[in-house]
């Protein structure tokens, strides 16, 4: 073994070591016990913040962007400003290929179904300044000439190859976040391809656009120099500096930008998703752009839909100790002082209110504190209900419709879908994202989409 070889093993080694073994030490060791979470009292997302009440749903858009700034203040930090220039989108089509998927590809007797494949290379840039920064998007598009699709939109964590083993699909090139080489391995592709159900969502006549994230961001504390962030240099060196989610959440809007520039995507008809991380960020992506019809965050735990208050499973501390280029500098006052946080995650979800919001759980996935996320769903709600919509809208221990004022509502039971405009599930299993997940995703926002 080269000695350059062997050095890079060892530093990544290392890496991995300092990146996962204190992660199962801390996940072993944090509370999951429900006696032992301090008594709180949650923000309410209909007061604003001089103390008045929203009286009614008139008042609503004003609020909703306090809360988002409150969020942008105190938790993800700034984004840059949309104007003119910075949504001129530039791109060129890397290539274009057509392909047919199994809807189930553990059944070789289930349908086929004919979709078409581009990539993209789009650019991201401030213009005239000469900086610029370029992603690799992978279009998938149900059958062979299809125009304004409505399109799920999500990063994955490994590279595009890896949602499908078509050699179709070009191998990412850039960081790639656990090997030790620049461009991803052969071996890699379509490794996590149980997460993409491309042949059902695609015979759902949807497409599903993917990036890679460290394409935006990758994923490391480096002082913001990396990615798309030395772009807007003004933005760092502050309290509210633009984060890792925050700047993962401006490429999705970007995306948008580039939908609306190309016939193939119907650019008002984007369902955001995320897991984990990035479950985290669609939920931050769909409150500061409200050109996401509907978004949906899968396990995304503390910082996504989990309630920070209830100090169970990952904490507030620790992610920001561990990750702390996730949130801004701000989030890290409230370490050891998590109420006095002038938001909880409830207010995340509300602040996409009147559109759809989807929460999915694991019941293995405790560090993500599953009961933090349904009850972030359930105490978003009342938003809805004062906007004559439906939040999650469920009768817990109780015949009645429009119970959302129940103070300590159960968890729903394993693998039952519930809710109208915010809707959440919790399934069996570890922190992943099933084709149960993908069921229920295109349920919920087959309503919306169509
Ligand atoms: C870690 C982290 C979580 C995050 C997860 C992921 O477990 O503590 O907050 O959601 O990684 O993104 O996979």
């Amino acid at each position: 073994m080269k000695l350059r070889t062997l050095l890079s093993f060892t530093v990544f080694g290392l890496v991995a070591y300092m990146l996962t073994d204190p992660l199962t030490t801390d996940a072993q060791d944090a509370n999951y016990d429900e006696s032992k979470i301090p008594a709180y009292t949650l923000p309410d997302p209909l007061t604003f913040n001089d103390g008045s009440t929203v009286a009614s749903s008139d008042d609503w858009e004003t609020r909703r962007s306090e809360i988002v700034q409150l969020f942008k203040d105190h938790v993800f930090g700034a984004m840059p400003a949309r104007s003119p220039e910075t949504q001129r989108v530039v791109f060129k089509i890397f290539s274009e290929s057509s392909i047919a998927f199994r809807v189930d590809p553990d059944d070789l007797e289930s349908e086929l179904v004919e979709a078409k494949l581009k990539e993209f290379d789009i650019v991201l840039g401030v213009d005239g300044s000469g900086k610029e920064h370029r992603i690799r998007m992978l279009l998938v598009l149900p059958g062979n000439d299809t125009t304004n699709t409505p399109v799920f939109l999500g990063y994955n964590f490994q590279g595009n190859h890896t949602v499908h083993s078509s050699k179709k699909i070009s191998l990412s090139k850039v960081w790639n976040r656990d090997r030790e080489c620049a461009t991803a391995l052969e071996s890699t592709r379509g490794s996590k391809s149980s997460r993409w159900p491309l042949g059902l969502i695609v015979s759902k006549g949807y497409g599903v656009a993917t990036v890679y994230y460290g394409d935006v961001d990758p994923d490391f504390d480096d002082e913001f120099q990396n990615g798309v962030h030395p772009l807007y240099p003004e933005l760092q060196g502050r309290e509210d500096n633009w984060t890792s989610i925050g700047a993962w959440a401006w490429g999705l809007s970007r995306m948008v930008d580039f939908f609306e520039s190309i016939p193939d995507v119907d650019g008002s008809r984007v369902a955001v998703f995320g897991h984990s991380r990035l479950g985290k960020t669609s939920l931050w992506a769909g409150a500061t752009d409200n050109r996401f019809r509907v978004v949906i965050s899968n396990n995304s735990g503390c910082g996504g839909a989990a309630l920070a208050r209830r100090q169970i499973g990952e904490t507030v501390k620790r992610i920001n100790t561990v990750f702390p280029h996730w949130f801004c500098l701000q989030h890290k006052s409230y370490n050891d002082s998590v109420h006095e946080m002038p938001v909880d995650h409830h207010m995340l979800l509300a602040a996409i209110a009147p559109r759809p919001v989807y929460v999915a759980s694991a019941q293995g996935d405790q560090w993500a504190d599953p009961k933090g996320e349904f009850l972030a769903a359930f105490h978003a709600s009342p938003v809805y209900r004062m906007l004559g919509l439906k939040g999650l809208g469920i009768a817990i221990d109780t015949d009645s419709e429009n119970v959302e004022s129940v103070q300590a509502p159960k968890m729903p039971v394993l693998g039952k879908r519930i809710g109208d405009r915010v809707g959440y599930h919790i399934r069996e299993g570890k922190h992943d994202i099933t084709r149960y997940d993908w069921e229920q995703f295109l349920s919920f926002s087959s309503r919306f989409l169509r």
